[in-house]
């Protein structure tokens, strides 16, 4: 199938995680999915397992800090695939920063990834989503974001309650042009960012989590990423502004 009749869904920071398990769920469904990732190798390697897989797939070395390569990224794709139809804004980094030691450029940096990298690349797709009145954008909050304070942790719990009120105005400015905005807030999903002993739970600490987790298990990236096909799908249709808790029961069963 040529990429005209594909949807074209780009994915941030697709290299590892919950970005790599989204990007490989859109290229099983048969979309041509835009890998980017300031991790070229990995972002390479989910390409690989697309297409390996009979999808279609090509990577894309994108920093969302640029909003030079964000638009001149935008420009390349819809030059080659004529539309963005999914915007899946994933690239994210939880640095473990106690208060004392929160700088201005430590805070801005976490903002910088978490939150206005997922604004800069709606910006630069809206025109042409709006043109089309056609478009799914789905961004990645967290249960840090929506319920939870995170402890040594005050930037990232800020940027993701920030996606929250992101995606809401989008979502309002952009209805009746027919783009849709939502978010996903993932609970504890076993990916190098929780496992990290450094920045957050390590691996006994995830373990121990998976214990008070009312169903009984650490999420795994796919259980994100078909939350992420359901929400850039049809069925997701009258569905804008919203935020999906995706956490195994754990905001409603930790008391
Ligand atoms: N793992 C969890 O438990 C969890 C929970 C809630 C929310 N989230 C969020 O989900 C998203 C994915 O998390 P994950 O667990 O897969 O993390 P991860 O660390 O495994 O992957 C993060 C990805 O983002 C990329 N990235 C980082 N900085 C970037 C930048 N400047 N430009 C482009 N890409 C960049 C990384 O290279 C990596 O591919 C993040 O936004 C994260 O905050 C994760």
């Amino acid at each position: 199938m040529t990429t005209e009749k594909k949807r074209i869904v780009i994915v941030t920071g697709a290299g590892i995680g919950i970005g790599a398990a989204t990007a490989k769920a859109f290229g099983a469904l048969g979309d041509h999915v835009v890998v980017t990732d300031i991790l070229e190798k990995e972002g390479r390697e989910t390409v690989a397992a697309i297409t390996g897989a009979g999808g279609s797939a090509d990577f894309h070395l994108y920093d969302v800090r640029s909003t030079a390569t964000t638009g001149a990224l935008v420009s390349n794709i819809e030059a080659r695939h004529g539309r963005i139809d999914v915007i899946v804004a994933n690239a994210g980094i939880a640095h473990r920063t106690p208060l004392a030691d929160l700088t201005d450029e430590k805070w801005d940096l976490t903002f910088d990834i978490d939150l206005k990298g997922i604004f800069r690349l709606v910006r630069a797709a809206a025109p042409g989503m709006r043109a089309r009145k056609s478009g799914s954008v789905i961004a990645l909050s967290s249960i840090m974001g929506v319920a939870y304070g995170w402890d040594e942790h005050v930037h990232y719990s800020a940027a993701k309650s920030g996606v929250i009120g992101l995606v809401r105005g989008l979502a309002v400015e952009m209805a009746r042009d027919g783009v849709r905005v939502n978010a996903i807030a993932p609970g504890y999903i076993r990916t190098a960012q929780l496992l990290s002993e450094e920045n957050s739970l390590g691996p006994a600490g995830a373990e121990k989590a998976a214990e008070f987790i009312p169903m009984g298990r650490l999420g795994t990236g796919e259980d994100i990423a078909d939350v992420a096909v359901f929400l850039a799908s049809d069925n997701a249709r009258y569905m804008t502004g919203q935020v999906l808790v995706v956490d195994g029961g754990l905001l409603v069963g930790r008391y």
